[in-house]
């Protein structure tokens, strides 16, 4: 997939980083067949935590008293300053996620890391997620929606079985939730473009914010184009430290791009376009496939 946007750097935030060493969770369950979700009691963490920043976490082997391997980046799902809890979500992928399944007793926790949104405090926000982009937009949807705002959070995966548009990850924002699949077709993004310029055309959203799909970006990009909106994008990228020391997860060597790190200047940038995509949305998507977040409905 070809990339038709380039990323910016936004305005830095104050950082303060905790360090929890040694968290028991109080929860960690299956969710679906592929994601767990894991909840922490760590109140300074969910006091300070913001939509769109992420948690660099790994599990104790507690029979050898060591960290199992280095942290993997994690973005916080949930923060609850009144409860002390902090949730994160994530999928099976390699051995690092296989021993946090296996041996997730013991975990140490350092965050809140990185840049995360800038959320609007009126108006209507669309946003567009897929696979583990999903979590993070949870995090910014809840909050948006406990505060009034209105949220279109569009949460886009391969079939049912794998999407996160799940009550123990989008909460308060699942009637804002629209989910489209692969399975049947509704998450193609020509068909979901003309869905979205048909809801929003007439009165468009304040704001964009994507996780966890190119593809996604893109549309959001040509959306932003055509309603003269800003896109937020949230990149994922290897981590090894997640603090800005090794270097090893610069954004792109774009010259535009600077030796920006995902880590300390990101993981959420803005995105604009390099150049017109020559493509136009599908004309009539079928009335049945409408997207109606007012009165959200799954389908
Ligand atoms: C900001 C951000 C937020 C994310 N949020 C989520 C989320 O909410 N849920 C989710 O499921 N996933 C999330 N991810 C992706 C998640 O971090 C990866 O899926 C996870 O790191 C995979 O780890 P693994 O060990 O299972 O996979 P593997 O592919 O085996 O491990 C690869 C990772 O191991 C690390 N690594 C191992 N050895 C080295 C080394 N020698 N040098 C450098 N790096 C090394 C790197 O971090 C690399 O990315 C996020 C990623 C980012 C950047
Ligand atoms: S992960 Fe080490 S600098 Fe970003």
């Amino acid at each position: 997939m070809s990339e038709h946007y380039r990323l910016k750097t936004l305005p830095a935030w104050p950082r303060h980083v905790l360090l929890d060493d040694r968290l028991a969770p109080v929860r960690h369950q299956q969710i679906n067949p592929q994601y767990r979700l894991v909840t922490l009691h760590a109140p300074e963490l969910a006091r300070a935590a913001r939509p769109g920043q992420f948690l660099m976490v790994t599990a104790w082997d507690l029979s050898s008293r060591q960290l199992t391997v280095l942290p993997r980046p994690m973005a916080v799902s949930a923060a609850d300053a009144d409860s002390g809890l902090v949730d994160f979500v994530y999928r099976i992928i390699g051995r690092g996620t296989r021993l946090m399944a296996a041996e997730a007793e013991t975990i140490s926790a350092a965050g809140p890391l990185g840049r995360g949104y800038d959320l609007p405090g009126a108006g209507h926000v669309l946003m567009l997620g897929r696979g583990v982009g999903m979590p993070s937009l949870a995090f910014a949807a809840n909050r948006l929606v406990a505060a009034g705002v209105d949220v279109c959070l569009i949460a886009s995966s391969r079939d049912a079985e794998s999407s996160l548009a799940v009550t123990e990850v989008v909460g308060n924002a699942l009637d804002s939730t629209v989910r489209v699949l692969d399975s049947d077709g509704t998450s193609d993004p020509l068909l979901l473009e003309s869905r979205l310029c048909r809801r929003f055309d007439a009165v468009p959203p304040a704001t964009i914010l994507v996780c966890g799909s190119r593809r996604l970006t893109n549309l959001a990009v040509r959306l932003s184009q055509r309603w003269n909106i800003p896109v937020q994008v949230s990149v994922e990228q290897k981590m090894a430290c997640g603090m800005g020391y090794c270097h090893g997860c610069v954004l792109d060597a774009r010259p535009d791009c600077d030796g920006d790190l995902v880590c300390l200047q990101g993981p959420v940038f803005a995105a604009s376009a390099t150049a017109p995509e020559v493509v136009q949305p599908r004309p009539n998507p079928p009335e049945a496939h409408s997207v109606d977040c007012a009165h959200a409905r799954v389908v």
